[in-house]
């Protein structure tokens, strides 16, 4: 009994990582960060966003596009907002990330850092509770993981601290930014934002 012949079913599109790649490298960016996400957007995501921005030519905005839990929003439903989020910040390629969410803490950090990799990225951008779920995780333990793997992983980690909303600067912060008592900073997690639409209550502009 021989083998049959090889046949790729189905052909690697547009956001397939060679394409991601060649699109990186039209932008002549010598060094880019990619950023992971499975939330709608929010102001502690773009405080992230806009420090590695410092950082790094580039982004990839890298929205994982695959299954969810239940009280995740679909990536139909966010896509429209990382359009937004990739005009106003400039400098970004968005692209989806066809995977699906396992909620494994710092394990799924090295998952998604490593196939980020394959991306052509050169930086990896990691903060609060990195694809955690419910007070499961520590919440710096994926920060902590990244930071131990970078050498194996051949990526530099933009480790970020919790952002949070300071109502006196009106604005996500950073704890370097801002000289205002910490006391008076309100968390800012996809958590809240869901809950906060789901009861239609207002939530900051930061
Ligand atoms: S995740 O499951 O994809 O990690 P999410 O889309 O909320 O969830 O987070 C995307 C990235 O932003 C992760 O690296 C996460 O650690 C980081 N992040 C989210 N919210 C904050 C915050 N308030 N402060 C710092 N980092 C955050």
């Amino acid at each position: 009994m021989g083998w049959g012949p090889v046949r790729l079913l189905e052909p690697p599109g547009s956001d397939a990582p060679q394409a991601v790649r060649e699109k990186l490298a039209q932008r002549g960016w010598r060094t880019v960060a990619a950023f992971q996400t499975r939330n709608p957007p929010h102001a502690g995501h773009v405080r992230l966003l806009q420090a590695a921005l410092a950082q790094v030519d580039g982004l990839l905005l890298h929205p994982l596009t695959g299954p969810v839990e239940s009280g995740d929003l679909d990536a139909e439903q966010r896509w429209a907002a990382y359009e937004w989020l990739a005009e106003h910040l400039g400098r970004v390629v968005l692209a989806p990330y066809p995977a699906a969410m396992r909620y494994a803490g710092p394990r799924e950090a090295l998952t998604h850092a490593a196939s980020r990799r394959n991306y052509g990225v050169t930086h990896f951008i990691v903060g609060r509770d990195h694809a955690g779920v419910g007070q499961f995780y520590p919440p710096d333990a994926a920060r902590q993981t990244l930071e131990a793997a970078a050498q194996v992983l051949g990526l530099s980690i933009l480790s970020f601290p919790e952002a949070q909303y300071c109502p006196v600067c009106a604005a996500a912060v950073l704890p370097q930014d801002c000289p205002h008592d910490p006391q008076g900073w309100w968390p800012i997690s996809g958590t809240a934002v869901r809950d906060s639409l789901k009861r239609g209550s207002p939530r900051p502009n930061g």
